[in-house]
């Protein structure tokens, strides 16, 4: 699985700096998570790592080769989209025997048998907590949750080398999120693919990374394990940034 170089990339919209001259470093199989306030970058930069768009300057490698002209389909990238269709196909239903659907898509593009196919989809359905009275809809007739399991479970069914995750359990209620994101734990271990994992939840960040890297407008302000961040916060942003996360949940809590 690659290690990913990110050197001083830089990528703007029109006249706007959107990445600026950020570098990181990781690591081969490594579950790494960025969160930082929106709109600071997070969802461009895993476009770029995906290769949907192009940087304007830096350097993207894969085990140390250059992947910047390297097209998506080249990178052995998976990527689960923010928002509302999360790249689903919207003509066709979650999963059907012998014939075309959303699971079955990526294998059956590669020549997979139906028989193959089946059995991959019970995996990864079951992993997903995706149930079979849900296999005739398409997408339009599921609800955000729904939807964003069946896009995480359609991102698995080639295991890929590369898995990026923007906000993928942000529409589950907090305890169907905490068991959804046990099943992310688990299937970073399986897989072995090196994860970038973007979210807005700093306790998410917490719970699942490797490391955390906390993302300011268009860089990381600090890379480090969850216990480097919140016992050694490298400035003040970071130091707000996990304050005011830790006082508004205990406000919450407290009588
Ligand atoms: N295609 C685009 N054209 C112009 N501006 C864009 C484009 N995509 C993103 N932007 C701008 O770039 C900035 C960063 O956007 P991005 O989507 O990466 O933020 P984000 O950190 O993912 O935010 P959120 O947490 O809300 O998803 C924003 O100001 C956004 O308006
Ligand atoms: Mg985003």
């Amino acid at each position: 699985m690659p290690r990913i170089s990110l050197r001083r990339l830089v990528k703007r919209f029109g006249r706007q700096l959107v990445i600026s001259e950020l570098s990181a470093e990781i690591e081969d199989g490594e579950l790494f998570v960025v969160v930082g306030p929106t709109g600071c970058g997070k969802t461009t930069l895993l476009r770029l790592v995906a290769g949907l768009i192009k940087p304007d300057g830096g350097e993207i490698l894969f085990n140390g080769e250059r992947v910047n002209e390297l097209p998506p389909s080249e990178r052995g990238v998976r990527m689960v989209f923010q928002g509302h269709d999360y790249a689903l196909l919207p003509h066709l239903p979650v999963y059907r025997a012998r014939g075309w659907s959303n699971l079955s898509f990526p294998l059956r593009l590669r020549g997979r048998t139906w028989e193959a196919i089946r059995d991959r989809v019970g995996k990864v359905t079951a992993r997903m907590g995706i149930r079979r009275e849900l296999f005739p809809r398409r997408p339009g007739a599921l609800s955000e949750g729904q939807k964003q399991r069946v896009a995480v479970g359609k991102a698995l069914m080639l295991p890929p080398k590369v898995l990026l995750l923007d906000e993928p359990l942000a529409h589950l209620d907090p305890p169907a999120r905490a068991k959804a994101r046990e099943e992310v734990r688990r299937l970073h271990e399986e897989l072995g693919a090196t994860t970038v994992y973007v979210t807005h939840d700093l306790a998410e960040a917490f719970l699942l990374a490797d490391r955390v890297a906390v993302m300011g407008e268009g860089r990381f302000v600090q890379v480090g394990t969850p216990r480097e961040i919140k016992g050694r916060p490298a400035n003040a942003f970071v130091r707000e940034f996990v304050e005011s996360y830790r006082q508004a949940l205990r406000r919450a809590f407290s009588s």
